[in-house]
């Protein structure tokens, strides 16, 4: 097993890789724990979670509601919650987001904490004490931030995953790769196949580089004021791809990559050789790097945001495999080089 650490505002949160969900009670506080977990993994995984008081949330992104979070507040309330009861979220990322949304807010703040169950949430979304829902439409529009005070990443829960959710882990696992660790890059790169098929020694390699890079980034910026938005590296063309072309997340971010990649080319900031090495690894991970796409509906996308952003936008670009520079794009410019590189 493997341990790391975040040293957030509202605490310590120390993240577990290779740890068991069997374990889960040797971590929470001896008063009662009540889970928050989903039909999936209930279904696949529920025998692990008998002995403990249970949420069941239903699946999908369209959950992740205020309408939810009040729903949870009513189960809370039916099994008497008080100051000393313990949320654990057994689950992905909506389940951990919903979960850690709903502790931080009932009573003002419970104590809670993650079993990550899918690859992405164990590399990102549990990492880093954002939580929240989203609003009419707009993703993660309202929340907290709030640091689990433990996560645990049981790699077995990911064998029941399917391949379409390992590739939205392994997209931020390149991600972090390609913004903060060469090395785990170069492991990627020579060991794509063993990644993918989910070889254990490796995965726990991975998935604790992977990690740390997010955890250093956010021990130096928890609220977002500045680095932290280098974790956004290809999520600014990635939301909107998967807004509007219904295509899963890491796909969306895959091919937010590509092009954000090859935007650092045509600024002179990445060199073309660099630039064949990452889309290779997306590649070779089966990753798309190329699609044929209808621009302007995903200008849109970028364009509805705007409100929200205001008129220019952060765009994270490379100097080099592990050094993200953040840039500031006009909509205009965007759309200019959108319509260039497409
Ligand atoms: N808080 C953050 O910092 C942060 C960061 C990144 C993403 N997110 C959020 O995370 C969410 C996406 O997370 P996700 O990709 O984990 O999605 P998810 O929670 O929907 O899980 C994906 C699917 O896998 C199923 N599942 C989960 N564990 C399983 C298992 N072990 N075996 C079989 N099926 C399983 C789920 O029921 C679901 O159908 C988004 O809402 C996103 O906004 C949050
Ligand atoms: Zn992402």
């Amino acid at each position: 097993m493997n341990i790391l650490e975040i040293q957030g505002q509202s605490g310590i949160s120390r993240i577990l890789i290779g740890e068991s969900l069997r374990n889960l009670s040797n971590y929470v506080p001896g008063a009662k724990t009540i889970i928050i977990t989903d039909k999936n993994v209930s279904r696949h995984h529920g025998s692990l979670l008998s002995g403990f008081d249970l949420i069941e949330l239903e699946t999908g992104e369209n959950i992740k509601t205020l309408q939810t979070v009040e729903s949870i507040y009513q189960k809370l309330l039916e099994y008497q919650a008080d100051r000393t009861t313990f949320i654990a979220a057994v689950g992905g990322g909506i389940v951990c987001d919903l979960a850690g949304f709903a502790a931080s807010t009932y009573l003002r703040w419970l104590d809670f904490g993650y079993v990550a169950s899918t690859l992405l949430a164990q590399v990102d979304a549990s990492v880093g004490g954002k939580t929240g829902v989203n609003l009419q439409g707009y993703k993660n529009l309202v929340g907290v931030f709030n640091q689990p005070r433990f996560v645990i990443c049981d790699l077995n829960l990911l064998e029941t995953l399917p391949s379409e959710e390992i590739l939205s882990g392994m997209a931020e696992i390149v991600k972090h790769a390609v913004i903060g660790d060469p090395e785990l890059f170069e492991t990627l790169e020579r060991n794509p196949e063993s990644a993918l098929s989910l070889r254990k020694d490796l995965l726990e390699k991975i998935i604790t580089a992977s990690i740390q890079v997010k955890a250093d980034i956010v021990n130096r910026d928890e609220k977002e004021k500045g680095e932290r938005r280098k974790l956004n590296f290809g999520h600014t063309l990635g939301h909107a791809l998967e807004r509007t072309q219904s295509i899963s997340h890491g796909k969306a971010v895959s091919l937010g990559m590509a092009f954000a990649v090859d935007l650092s080319v045509r600024s002179q900031l990445l060199s073309e050789s660099e630039a064949r090495r990452i889309k290779s690894l997306l590649f070779n991970l089966k990753l798309p790097v190329k699609t044929e796409l209808d621009m302007a509906l995903i200008f849109d996308a970028i364009n509805k945001d705007k409100k929200r952003i205001g008129d220019t936008l952060h765009f994270v670009c490379l100097r080099g495999i592990g050094q993200p520079v953040i840039t500031e794009i006009s909509m205009s410019e965007l759309e200019m080089v959108i319509h260039d590189l497409c």
